[in-house]
């Protein structure tokens, strides 16, 4: 059997994820064998926030396998498709080598000196025209911590702009911006141990099997629970659950809302942890007055029985796990979805006990790094802007002036693309991230992008659609070039490792961080002494020391010998670094009184409503064998092979109508752009008047067709549910 046999006997038409990959697999052995690594580097996989524990084999200065590290506690040696090819990703095409300068129209190449010494007097002149606030910086949730820890400080502190956000806001702001509302703080309470121990298990708008499909290992181990799973597809995770429900596009939060009301009418909460660790009960309980069944049945199109039956089988639950991802997320009703998720857990004292958790699943490898790291959202340390006493914490570690320390966010990624549309954005820096493919409504993006006096692409590859429109690309180290850490989903601090040098003349983030530092002049200040990667921990764990996520007690030493620490971790942590830790166990949240808040939140229906011209509802979103915008995974040929282009789900009645058949090639129009020559999948998948579209091509790209909604709290974008229709296209010959 080949590599390539053996990976598509573990996906395709495999509903069950979890039989992807195992280490022992004779194939896998046999390809590890055949490749004679000399030695084996730990690290942590670079795709995905499940953070797989895995080795890379190096040969003669290459890395030529990868295996999972058997005593990892995350995946105990097991890895999906995505991470056995991950090593592919280094000696890929079309690695970034160079920095390149644009002159006369033409990327051409320089030295880093002069690259460096460029960027630092393109921003200052941009900033003596236009004010310090011209300049914005997109990152990305790829990043090690320490990475993002110097970034942040290098941004607002050295470049001396507050408008830097990353690609998180495009997936976790919501989770963010809720789980602030709701207990005082970000971070996901609970541990990847709860989905073992859990008894009844709600997944909504999470499709595990193919995103975080080593989680689904958890879910097999777990023999006695109950899997929900609430969504619009009927998704490889909905063919796992034992109660499907699969509702109307964007219907959750009326979905919970009647749950909520059936569990407090019906007294089914529980009301001393009710009374003892949250305040908002009365207005929560007259703000769910609409949420009858009857109500909630017309929104959601299921069954008024069966939606008291998941009321009941959650607030009957020992210890209900309730888990989310983009279905969520990626909604202006995001933040209050997750707000409702909280109640949910709140009201039956859910939150932070053995496998009960509100639990929001990250996406990117190190996007909880990247929040703990702060300055977008937050300060570093989950701290808040508004906080005098924060900014004067911040200021004394160190040593500089609080006024230095902005006393409000800066702008959002969406709002920073409309400031530069408007033009008071003129200098942008983008940092491992790729918005011309991944950001809504690409025309306006483009736009945005178009009109800057100077753009910094700054990438592990190249070209790509967004380096291609860069005025100066900086060539950066990848995955398994570099050191530093990363967070998963459970707030386990993994060790990222260095197996191999960067190409040509890459260079890790770090590195061109602190280089840059040095040209504007402010390295000394704000980097004294740093070299390393581990000089940046240092001061990290100081600055995290008494905060909720907590890193005081961590060493490199430690969460290597361990396979990763959960924060919080303190000298004083009594346990065992490599043990569970979940937070608020003790009903103390990080509200001023302590007490988690009840939140009344409202369903309305989604901004774009399906018309006669645009009758369907687009959702959008991934495949197991690619990550993101494909920069990497487009690059590795197994993962091409296993899925070489997008599809468009729809279902049978709705392609009979249309006279379309499978496989025919069509093209997808919404009220502001089209993607052209989709293949067409007919599956009963896809609910009717609804169809489906995975947005890692950049060819057929999603976000042609996509719109410009945003959540108003989290800023997120409102990527599923906008109108089109489907026409067959005009030269198709399939
Ligand atoms: Fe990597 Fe995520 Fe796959 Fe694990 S599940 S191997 S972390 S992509
Ligand atoms: Mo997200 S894909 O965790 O930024």
């Amino acid at each position: 059997m080949s590599l390539l046999q053996w990976f598509r006997s573990r996906s395709g038409l495999d509903t069950r994820a979890a039989k992807y990959a195992y280490a022992d697999d004779p194939v896998l052995g046999y390809t590890s064998a055949r490749k004679h690594a000399e030695r084996w580097v730990n690290s942590t996989c670079g795709y995905c926030s499940v953070g797989c524990g895995m080795q890379l084999g190096v040969r003669e200065n290459k890395v030529v396998s990868v295996r999972g590290n058997p005593h990892h506690p995350v995946n105990r040696g097991k890895l999906c498709p995505k991470g056995l090819a991950e090593h592919y990703a280094i000696e890929a095409e079309g690695r970034a080598l160079y920095p390149l300068l644009r002159r006369d129209g033409a990327l051409t190449r320089v030295s880093w000196d002069d690259a460096l010494s460029t960027m630092a007097e393109r921003f200052r002149a941009v900033q003596e025209k236009h004010g310090p606030e011209s300049i914005g910086v997109i990152s990305t949730g790829q990043l090690v911590t320490e990475e993002f820890y110097t970034l942040g400080k290098l941004v607002q502190l050295g470049i001396g702009t507050r408008h830097y956000d990353g690609n998180t806001t495009l997936c976790m702001s919501t989770a963010v911006a809720g789980y602030k509302r709701s207990f005082g703080s970000d971070g996901p309470p609970g541990a990847y141990q709860d989905l073992e121990l859990a008894d009844v298990i709600l997944l909504i708008g999470a499709n595990i099997a193919e995103n975080h499909p080593i989680l689904c290992t958890r879910l097999e181990a777990n023999k006695s629970k109950t899997l929900i799973v609430v969504d619009p597809r009927v998704t490889k995770t909905a063919m796992m659950a034992d109660l499907h429900l699969p509702i109307k596009p964007r219907s959750d939060l009326a979905l919970i809302n009647a749950m909520l009301r059936v569990i407090i009418d019906e007294h089914l909460y529980n009301e001393s942890y009710v009374d003892a660790h949250t305040s908002g009960f009365d207005e929560l309980r007259s703000s769910l007055e609409p949420y009858t069944l009857e109500y909630a049945a017309g929104i959601t199109g299921l069954d008024e029985p069966l939606i008291r039956r998941v009321a009941h089988l959650c607030a009957g639950a020992r210890a209900p796990f309730i888990g989310w991802t983009m279905g969520v997320n990626h909604s202006t009703k995001g933040t209050e979805t997750v707000n409702a998720i909280n109640n949910l857990a709140l009201l039956t004292g859910s939150v932070g006990r053995a496998g009960a958790s509100p639990f929001s699943i990250t996406g990117q490898c190190n996007a909880m790094g990247t929040r703990e790291a702060g300055f977008s959202s937050s300060l570093p340390g989950y701290r808040k802007f508004e906080s005098e006493d924060h900014r004067n914490e911040l200021a004394q570690i160190w040593n500089i002036d609080a006024s230095c320390i902005p006393a409000a966010r800066g702008l959002a990624y969406p709002d920073i693309i409309e400031a530069a549309v408007a033009g008071r954005i003129r200098a942008l820096w983008i940092i491992g991230t790729n918005p011309i493919v991944s950001f809504p409504n690409i025309d306006v993006l483009r736009h945005a992008l178009g009109n800057l006096d100077f753009l910094v692409v700054q990438d592990g590859f190249h070209p790509t659609p967004t380096t291609e429109l860069a005025h100066l690309v900086l060539p950066a180290a990848i995955w398994g070039e570099k050191e530093g850490s990363y967070t998963n989903s459970e707030r386990r601090v993994s060790k990222v490792n260095k197996a191999v040098n960067p190409p040509a003349e890459a260079r890790s983030d770090f590195d061109i961080f602190l280089q840059l530092a040095d040209k504007l002049g402010c390295r000394e200040e704000l980097f004294p002494q740093w070299q390393r990667p581990s000089d940046a921990f240092e001061e990290w764990r100081r600055v995290s020391s008494g905060r909720l996520c907590d890193y005081s007690g961590m060493t490199y030493d430690a969460i290597e010998s361990s396979g990763g620490i959960q924060w919080p971790f303190t000298a004083t942590s009594p346990d065992d670094p490599s043990s569970t830790r979940r937070l608020y166990a003790d009903g103390h949240f990080e509200t001023e009184d302590t007490r988690a808040r009840l939140i009344p939140t409202h369903w309305a229906p989604f901004p774009e409503q399906p018309s006669s011209e645009f009758p369907f509802v687009l959702n959008t979103g991934r495949t197991v064998e690619h990550w993101h915008t494909r920069t990497k995974t487009g690059a590795i040929s197994i993962l091409q092979q296993l899925s070489p282009r997008a599809w468009l789900e729809m279902n049978p009645t709705d392609a009979v109508r249309l006279n379309l058949k499978p496989h025919d090639r069509v093209d997808i129009v919404s009220a502001r752009g089209r993607v052209n020559r989709v293949e067409l999948r007919v599956t009963e998948i896809i609910a009717a008047g609804q169809v489906f579209l995975p947005f890692h091509f950049a060819e057929t790209n999603a976000n042609q067709v996509t719109q410009s909604a945003f959540d108003p709290i989290s800023r997120e974008p409102n990527f599923k549910q906008c109108a089109v229709r489907v026409e067959k296209s005009p030269t198709a010959h399939s």
